[in-house]
């Protein structure tokens, strides 16, 4: 081998060890690529930076459902209750599964919330497949994330309402005291400040149902799941359900799952999945993330800006009281505890026109369900 030819092997040697040290930079320079190069990797790190922060940006997608189907066998007869689904729910999202008696709406929700296993097909709730998980991993999970707001309330006759809204941090393994506070400060978010030692059958429709509210939000979960929630409720108490329902989901970022076959009440959906014969109809997407998002700015404004109203009101009536001006402690406790969400968000959809079509007008009109001001004169 020629002088020249070993000190050119050499050379080429000492390139590639150096470059192992210093990395590719050095190619760049020796390829006369130089600073230029380095300005393209620069711009290349940057553009993977901005993806990887819309990435971040971008709404999760807190519940997916792909190719789920339920059947239930009857018999002989096999009953496609939910039959071959597929959509996504993002994550603060208020979604409405709108469709008919017998469409497969509540087995739809029940599967979504693991209360039944699907017969084929997976559900990712934040992005984990509940069909993998165990008894015992599902029932934690939903502890973790999930609540529930139930048609026929499913509140402990045996408890009153403080006690009721308690229950779920109990399996949380929250302290006594810190349970109570929390239970104590959600009966008064859902306006029932003053009715803490009532038992259920102390208490009307609305007032349950605010009751069975506050149980399903108490533990801050990220998703709640709704059957009908307002199904045995009078319009007026009903609108005021809902109002509360979606102002406390958008305070506080949840996203909530609520069955309807009433159109009306869809009317407080981000997205509208219609459902029939346990088919997906069609996805209504009618609020992006961005509008969400606005929407839950402003509300947090208005209930901090009510609270200060509240406050002020409170420290007003205790000063009249302690002069002696015929304020009672109850008014003073009321006026503490009226801070429902429907004082804070616009009621979308105007009592009256509702009317005909929400469901058990015979309860309302029976006198079941009066609503809570005229029963109490004083909650809102
Ligand atoms: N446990 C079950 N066993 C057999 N069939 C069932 C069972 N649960 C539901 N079904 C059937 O599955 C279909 C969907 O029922 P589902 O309760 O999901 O309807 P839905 O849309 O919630 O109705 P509704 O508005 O009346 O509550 C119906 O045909 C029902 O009869
Ligand atoms: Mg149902």
């Amino acid at each position: 081998m020629e002088a020249d030819e070993r000190a050119g092997i050499l050379h080429q040697k000492e390139q590639i060890g150096l470059a192992v040290l210093i990395g590719s930079e050095y190619w760049s320079v020796l390829e006369g690529r130089g600073g230029e190069n380095m300005e393209t990797e620069k711009k290349e790190e940057k553009t993977a930076k901005k993806k990887e922060k819309k990435k971040e940006k971008q709404p999760e997608k807190v519940i997916e459902v792909k190719g789920v189907r339920k059947i239930y066998r009857m018999g002989k007869e096999k009953i496609y209750a939910v039959d071959n689904v597929n959509f996504e729910i993002l994550k603060g999202e208020f979604c409405c599964l709108l469709g008919t008696s017998g469409s497969g709406k509540s087995t739809l929700l029940n599967l979504m919330a693991g209360i039944e296993k699907a017969t084929k097909g997976d559900i990712l709730i934040k992005g984990q497949n509940i069909r993998r998980m165990s008894e015992n991993g599902l029932a934690k999970f939903r502890q973790k994330y999930l609540g529930f707001v139930f048609q026929s309330y499913n509140l402990m006759g045996s408890m009153n309402a403080l006690e009721n809204v308690e229950f779920p941090l109990v399996f949380k393994r929250v302290r006594p005291k810190k349970r109570k506070e929390l239970a104590m400060a959600m009966l008064k978010q859902v306006g029932l400040g003053a009715r803490l030692n009532h038992k259920p059958k102390e208490m009307s429709g609305g007032q349950q149902q605010r009751v069975g509210i506050a149980r399903a939000f108490v533990a801050n979960p990220e998703i709640v799941f709704a059957d009908e929630p307002t199904g045995n409720l009078d319009t007026k108490t009903a609108m005021e359900v809902m109002d509360l329902i979606h102002g406390l989901a958008r305070r506080n970022h949840q996203t909530i799952v609520m069955v309807t076959h009433d159109p009306r009440l869809a009317e407080y959906a981000d997205k509208i999945i219609h459902i029939l014969d346990g088919k997906i109809q069609s996805v209504e997407v009618k609020k992006s993330m961005e509008e969400i998002e606005a929407e839950a700015e402003a509300e947090i404004q208005a209930y901090k800006e009510l609270q200060k109203r509240k406050k002020e009101e409170r420290k007003r009536k205790l000063a009249e009281l302690r002069q002696g001006k015929g304020v009672t402690t109850n008014e003073v406790a009321a006026a503490d505890s009226v801070v429902t969400a429907s004082q804070v968000a616009p009621k979308r959809v105007e009592a009256g026109t509702a009317q005909e079509r929400l469901p058990d007008q015979s309860a309302a009109e029976n006198g079941q369900d009066r609503t809570e001001q005229e029963k109490t004169g004083t909650d809102s």
